[in-house]
C-alpha cells in the first residue's frame, strides 16, 4: 500500500544484507512511498550478492562503504548525490556487529581489541555517518536521520554483552548530535528501539529464542516485526514527524513500559 510518503524524496539505507535484514524491509517500503535511494553495505557484505536483487527491485545502485571508515562514508554522500541529482533526505543506519558475540566471549571476559570494533562498528559509526554527512553538506533541512537500537541500552540482557554499551552509545549520539545538527541545519536524528527480530544479527546473540519468546509474552501487542518497524521508519522520514528529533522511540508492541503480564505470571503460579 502506498500514501505517496515519500514522493520526491532521496535517501541512503545502510545494512540490507539480505531478505531478513530491517534494513531491506525499509528500502522496499521506502521504494512503494516513492523514494529514490542508494543502498550501502560493507564490501564483505557486498561479495554476498544477495543485496543486487534488492537493488534491481527497488531501482536503486549499490556503492560500498565500510562504516569505519570515514573516507568511504564521504564518498558515499558524494555518489549518492551525483546519482541521485541532489541532497538527501533521510539516512537509515541499520548497523550492528560484535565480534564478542560472534567468538562467544562472555562480559566478564571481553577482548579488548573486540571491544573497541563492536563499539567503533555499531556505535560510532553513526557520528561518523553524521559528521561525513555535515562535511558535504549531504542533508536537506527538515532531513531525517534514523539508527536503529535496542533496548539492552537501558536495561540487562546478559547475553546481549557489549552491544549493550554500543547501543547506550548509539543512542547518545543520536541525542548529542541531533541537538548539533537541529542547530545548524534542521536535521532531525532519532534512534527506533525494535523489538527482538529474527535476522542474522539478531539471531547472533546467545539464547535468541528465549528472549524473544519472553518479549512477544510481556508485551500487550506482542513483539513488533520487522515490516512494522520498516513502516515507523517511513514515517519518521516523512514530513509528518518534522519536529521529532534526539529521541530514543520505542517500537516493542509495549514491553518497554510492562512490568509482567498475565501469561508470564502464570508460569511461576505454585
Ligand atoms: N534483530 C534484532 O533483534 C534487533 C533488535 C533491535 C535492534 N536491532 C538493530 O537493527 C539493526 C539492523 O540489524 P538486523 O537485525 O536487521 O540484522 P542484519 O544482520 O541483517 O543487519 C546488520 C547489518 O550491519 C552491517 N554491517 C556490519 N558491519 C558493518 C560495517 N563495518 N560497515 C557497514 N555495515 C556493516 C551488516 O553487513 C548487516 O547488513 C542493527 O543495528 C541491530 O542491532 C536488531
Amino acid at each position: 500500500m502506498s500514501n505517496s510518503l515519500l514522493k520526491g524524496k532521496k535517501g541512503i539505507i545502510f545494512g540490507a544484507l539480505d531478505p531478513n535484514s530491517i534494513a531491506w524491509k525499509v528500502a522496499v517500503r521506502a521504494h512503494e512511498e516513492g523514494a529514490s535511494f542508494t543502498l550501502t553495505n560493507a564490501p564483505v557484505a557486498l561479495r554476498m550478492g544477495a543485496i543486487n536483487q534488492l537493488a534491481e527491485a527497488c531501482n536503486a545502485k549499490v556503492i560500498g562503504a565500510d562504516a569505519t571508515s570515514n573516507a568511504d562514508l564521504e564518498n558515499l554522500f558524494r555518489e549518492s548525490m551525483n546519482e541521485l541529482g541532489g541532497k538527501i533526505d533521510f539516512v537509515l543506519h541499520s548497523i550492528g556487529m560484535s565480534p564478542n558475540v560472534r567468538k562467544g566471549k562472555s562480559y566478564t571476559d571481553l577482548d579488548y581489541d573486540f571491544f573497541h570494533k563492536t563499539i567503533d562498528i555499531s556505535a560510532m559509526s553513526l557520528h561518523r555517518v553524521l559528521q561525513s554527512a555535515m562535511k558535504v553538506d549531504a542533508i536537506n533541512e527538515w532531513g531525517s536521520v534514523v539508527a536503529l537500537t535496542y533496548i539492552a541500552a537501558q536495561r540487562v540482557f546478559p547475553d546481549y554483552n557489549d552491544m549493550a554499551d554500543a547501543k547506550s552509545m548509539l543512542e547518545s549520539i543520536a541525542r548529542s548530535y541531533g541537538y548539533h545538527y537541529g542547530k545548524a541545519r534542521k536535521v532531525r536524528v532519532n534512534t527506533i528501539s525494535q523489538s527482538p527480530t529474527r535476522t542474522t544479527a539478531g539471531q547472533g546473540v546467545k539464547g535468541f529464542d528465549s528472549f524473544f519468546n519472553y518479549a512477544d509474552a510481556i508485551s500487550p501487542l506482542g513483539n513488533a516485526p520487522a515490516e512494522a518497524c520498516a513502516d515507523y521508519c517511513i514515517t519518521l522520514f516523512s514530513d509528518l514527524t518534522r519536529h521529532v528529533t534526539m529521541q530514543n522511540l520505542f517500537h516493542d508492541g509495549g514491553f518497554s513500559y510492562t512490568g509482567v503480564s498475565r501469561e508470564v505470571m502464570e508460569k511461576f503460579d505454585s
